[in-house]
């Protein structure tokens, strides 16, 4: 075992882990973030995408020690009470369908809009390429995209 001061969300939360724990498994088990979904496992669905410093990662792929110092952002973090701006597009655009995916797609959308403020359909495919909906609402998620990039133009 080992010992790990994990920044999460505005916190530092001090975990005893196994060094190989995924990090995907340390925030749901040792500190209860369930937004944090396991999908696959292998960093090929997207559904365990976390923030590490403001950029989308999968957590499943990831250890603590991987993390070091930096801020970890969760569905749970990104805003008090769901008005960050993309979590507003989403509700206004009725995106979820059984949700498991939303907070890594929505996580996702946050690190693009960083990186890219007004991303065309091109660059919001390529960006979600390596995210899967089992729902199928990619259409939905590119609509909102668009409108979030909207709403953060100053
Ligand atoms: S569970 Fe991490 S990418 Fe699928
Ligand atoms: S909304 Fe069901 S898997 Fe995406």
């Amino acid at each position: 075992m080992a010992t790990y001061d994990l920044k999460v969300n505005g916190r530092v939360h001090t975990v005893d882990v196994q060094p190989d724990k995924p990090l995907l498994w340390v925030l749901r088990e040792e500190i209860g973030l369930h937004g944090v979904k396991y999908g696959c496992g292998i960093a090929e669905c997207g559904a365990c995408t976390v923030l590490i410093g403001g950029i989308a990662e999968r957590s499943c792929n990831l250890t603590s020690a991987d993390v070091g110092n930096a801020e970890i952002t969760t569905i749970e973090g990104l805003s008090v009470d769901g008005e960050h701006p993309v979590q507003q597009a989403w509700i206004e655009g009725d995106v979820p369908q059984c949700g498991f995916c939303q907070p890594g797609f929505i996580l996702q959308t946050v690190s693009l809009l960083e990186s890219n403020p007004e991303p065309t359909d091109a660059d919001i495919d390529r960006e979600m390429s390596d995210m899967i909906c089992r729902c199928g609402t990619y259409q939905r998620i590119r609509g909102a995209i668009h409108v979030a990039a909207e709403r953060r133009k100053p």
